[in-house]
């Protein structure tokens, strides 16, 4: 069996400033004085990646998470009730209206729910589970929380100044987010060519000569995932008009399309649940009679394990811009093993 360093414990290349803003949040969270951030960035440029930092630099605190799907996207209240998941045991010692509020947007309840009431239980519910240990929600994939979410989300940004709760939401740029975009904000740009090179040297696993290493470097502008993905992507052909990220996506696609029918439904299976529960993914792939160490060989790409460790990492993946973006970023980290 292959084994590999699961991804979030790879070391994180430069993002030096990054780290420190996100460090900071988290010690004054710490010491009881709350805030967010608001890290904004093209794909693949690395925020979910400094999202996990966060995570890694909050030791003691509770940690919960939720990440936005555009397939939930219609669904209000769906991304506050996943981050809630942890501590709804908590709804108990709210007091009535509070909780009611909660029961209802959660559909726990009947009744039409109250925007303001919503904000004011999620600060009680959030606050009260602070009073025992520090809280950091990590918001993934925020352009795709559905409305409802990001206004209570950034209800209880603004409001946690007094008590041990730091927020850091991740938001594609050029998203309009309601909310969001008025809480403080980090842009995660291009990494220089020095971390480019670095990243390179660390994560590639094949033997690069220096010329087609400054190809990569130059043709990836900074952009992790395109320096990761980019060879696999027909990378060292001059772009066309195409952006990075889409050139990333086209890529994927291609790879996508050699794929096995059942890998394909394994993947496509996998990334419809944000939840990234591989006790969800195996009794769904039982269900509709995929035999997953079959569909787990592909015309196999290199690095390709068939253990089952493989599609738990999958469903880690969670970008879901498109049903075909979603596939493929599934493949990426299938054959990344
Ligand atoms: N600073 C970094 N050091 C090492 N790897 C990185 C860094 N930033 C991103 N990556 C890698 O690049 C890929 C894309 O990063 P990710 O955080 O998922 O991007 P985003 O969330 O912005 O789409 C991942 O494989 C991640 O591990
Ligand atoms: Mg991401």
């Amino acid at each position: 069996m292959v084994t590999s360093t699961p991804e979030t414990e790879l070391p994180l290349v430069g993002r030096h400033g990054e780290k420190r803003r996100v460090d900071e949040l988290i010690g004054v969270a710490r010491a009881g004085q709350g805030g967010s951030l608001v890290l904004g960035g093209e794909a693949g440029i690395g925020k979910s990646t400094l999202l996990e930092h966060a995570v890694r630099a909050a030791s003691g605190f509770r940690v919960l998470r939720a990440s936005g799907a555009e397939f939930e996207q219609e669904l209000p209240y769906s991304a506050l009730h996943q981050l809630c998941i942890p501590i709804l045991a908590h709804l108990t010692a709210l007091p009535d209206r509070h909780r009611d509020a909660l029961r209802i947007a959660f559909g726990l309840s009947d009744g039409e729910p109250h925007p303001f009431q919503v904000g004011l239980a999620i600060l009680e519910l959030v606050t009260t589970v602070s009073g025992e240990q520090p809280v950091l929600c990590v918001i993934d994939d925020a352009q795709w929380l559905d409305a409802a979410s990001s206004q209570a989300m950034a209800f209880l940004a603004r409001r946690v100044a007094a008590d041990p709760v730091a927020m850091v939401f991740a938001l594609r740029s050029q998203s309009t987010v309601e909310g969001l975009n008025e809480l403080p904000w980090l842009n995660v740009g291009r990494l220089s060519d020095q971390d480019a090179k670095v990243l390179l040297a660390v994560r590639n696993p094949f033997p690069l000569d220096d010329r087609v290493r400054d190809r990569l470097v130059a043709e990836a502008n900074g952009n992790p995932l395109a320096l990761l993905e980019l060879p696999r992507a027909g990378g060292f052909v001059l772009p066309a008009a195409s952006t990075v990220p889409s050139r990333i996506e086209d890529g994927f696609r291609a790879r996508l399309a050699g794929l096995r029918d059942d890998a394909r439904l394994l993947l496509t299976v996998a990334s419809a649940d944000p939840t990234g529960d591989p006790g969800l993914l195996w009794p769904a792939a039982d269900a509709l009679g995929i035999d997953v160490p079959v569909a787990s060989v592909p015309r196999p790409p290199q690095g390709w394990s068939n253990s089952r460790r493989a599609p738990a990492s999958v469903i880690r993946w969670r970008a879901r811009r498109s049903i075909a973006l979603r596939r493929t970023v599934c493949v990426v980290r299938l054959t990344a093993r």
